[in-house]
């Protein structure tokens, strides 16, 4: 028996070596950590426990029955981050690059299914060459595998992916497909086909970093929801992240205690400013409203017209979605609509409360916008937002024009409670624009049309610019004080909490995709 427990002890210790010492060292010296020592910082101390550890590939070709690595270049298991249990794999880079072959998708699949019958939040921590080339199909039949997996988990757990270096082929779509993906700057990147392909295809010349790196995928693509700094910057925001969320879709996210004070706000008084088209910072509003310091933003350099994360308000988990009149005055475009839309349904499906702050002048005009389909696009915001049943709440603090005011979450497409403050402007449009539309005859017809148009904005103004008239027909359920919108948040999504929705049956909806 000793000697039996000597030779599991050599093999378990050769497994921890992946590919060995120097292709660690070669790990360590791109600034990137391996495989194991990611699980060891994110997980809590002592908590990891492996499954698979002795798995080995089953390919014959190109000599590779003489190259056996234990673990087959991926780390799987489950453990707990701050008490809370998670399943994770971590690709083992130093291991055939990474690349997945048909053992280490099943060691893959293996653990995600056992998130899903366990209800248990999924990790992956990607960094691989692609496909094992030396396999050939049994390694695409593998990524399909995860794939499908991925779909069939979506909306049950909460699925995170972390690239931490190379993915690129059919590797991305994995990632695609889980709920957020963060990415660390300089070392990692993501494309379907890279610089040389793209080089002899369309004749661009571009780097890996412009065309797939993570300052790329969070500002043009959309791809990353979160940039890190390095590999322990990334970590630490995976474990901040998961603090916002439940562990499934039956589960309430985690509430932390919470001593309620006098909740008024006095600094929300200043926010607006005198003239309205000038523009203010909306994450002011948000810092105001929220719990100290709790505001975990999403997405934040892709469509910076509109800010969405997660945030806590009396130790409750919320989501935020909010027009921002800094950037392209919170227009509404094809981005901002698929960001927005994007995590509305990640807070639905996991009971996550919504709340909207609305400053919003409508949808973005253009030939670009018209032809990029803003109109399926906003649509798809527009159904997210009609569709979501968790607590929804709306505070409008300025404009809510147009079309644009039905989609933030007005009370015609099912939000709970509909806040807004005394400088809310609800109407069809601008006050000005709407003169020279209506009175486009008397302007013209007048001596001094300027004069004459100034008159009739203001006539028209002090008739729509305000909150009063959707008050009057109860789109509207209060007009507040803005120092007072903080205490009525708490106690309205304290009262929603109990809210129940039973929908009729069907296999589901058919979202504008
Ligand atoms: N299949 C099998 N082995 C792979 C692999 C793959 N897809 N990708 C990398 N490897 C192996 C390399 O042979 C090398 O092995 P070694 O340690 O025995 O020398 C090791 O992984 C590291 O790769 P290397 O090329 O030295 O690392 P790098 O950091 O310089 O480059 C990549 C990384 C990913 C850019 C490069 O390896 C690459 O282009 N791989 C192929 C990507 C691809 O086309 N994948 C298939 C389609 S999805």
């Amino acid at each position: 028996m000793k000697e039996k427990i000597e030779d599991l002890k050599r093999k378990l210790e050769q497994a921890k070596l992946g590919g060995g010492e120097k292709r660690i060292e070669r790990q360590h010296s791109k600034k990137k950590l391996t495989a194991r020592e990611r699980i060891s910082y994110l997980l809590d101390e002592g908590s990891f426990e492996e499954m698979g550890a002795l798995v080995t590939h089953r390919a014959t070709d190109f000599g590779m029955q003489d190259e056996m690595y234990y673990g087959d270049g991926v780390v799987t298991g489950y453990g707990t981050i701050n008490g809370r249990p998670v399943c994770i794999f971590a690709q083992d880079f130093t291991v055939f690059g990474g690349a997945l072959s048909e053992t280490h998708a099943e060691k893959i699949c293996k653990v995600m299914d056992m998130a899903v019958r366990t209800g248990t939040p999924m990790i992956g921590l990607n960094d691989s060459g692609g496909a094992r080339i030396q396999e050939g199909v049994s390694s695409l039949g593998g990524y399909a595998d995860i794939f499908h997996r991925n779909v069939s988990a979506s909306g049950v757990i909460p699925q995170i992916s972390a690239i931490m270096g190379p993915c690129a082929g059919g590797a991305v779509y994995s990632p695609a497909m889980t709920d957020f993906t963060m990415m660390v700057e300089d070392s990692s990147y993501m494309f379907v086909t890279g610089p040389n392909v793209v080089k002899t295809v369309t004749n661009e010349s571009v780097t890996a970093e412009e065309l797939g790196g993570a300052k790329t995928h969070a500002s043009k693509s959309g791809v990353a929801h979160f940039t890190a700094l390095n590999d322990v910057d990334c970590l630490e925001q995976l474990k901040t992240l998961l603090s916002y969320l439940p562990q499934n879709n039956t589960a309430p996210p985690e509430k932390l205690p919470f001593q309620p004070g006098t909740e008024y706000r006095e600094e929300l008084m200043e926010i607006i400013p005198e003239h309205p088209n000038q523009p203010y910072d909306m994450h002011q509003v948000i810092n105001g409203v929220i719990d100290k310091d709790s505001f975990f933003e999403v997405h934040k350099d892709f469509a910076p017209n509109i800010i969405v994360g997660f945030a806590r308000l009396g130790g409750r988990s919320i989501g935020i979605v909010a027009n921002q009149p800094m950037h392209l005055a919170g227009v509404l475009d094809v981005n901002s609509s698929l960001k927005a839309a994007r995590f509305t349904r990640f807070c639905d499906c996991f009971n996550i409360p919504l709340l909207v702050l609305v400053d919003v002048p409508g949808f973005l005009p253009g030939t670009d916008q018209e032809w990029n389909g803003i109109i399926v696009h906003g649509a798809k915001l527009l159904y997210a937002l009609s569709e979501a049943t968790v607590p929804k709440v709306t505070v409008i603090t300025r404009k809510a024009y147009g079309g644009a005011y039905d989609v933030m979450n007005s009370k015609h497409i099912g939000a709970d409670l509909n806040f807004a403050w005394p400088s809310a402007e609800i109407a069809v449009m601008g006050a000005k624009g709407a003169s020279e539309i209506i009175f486009k005859k008397e302007i013209k017809a007048a001596e001094d049309a300027e004069a004459k148009l100034a008159e009739k904005e203001k006539e028209y103004a002090e008739k729509f610019a305000n909150p009063y008239k959707a008050a009057r027909r109860g789109f509207i359920d209060e007009v507040i004080e803005p120092r007072e919108t903080r205490r009525k948040l708490l106690k309205g999504f304290s009262m929603l909490e109990a809210k129940k929705v039973v929908l009729p049956q069907r296999k589901h909806g058919n979202i504008p995709l």
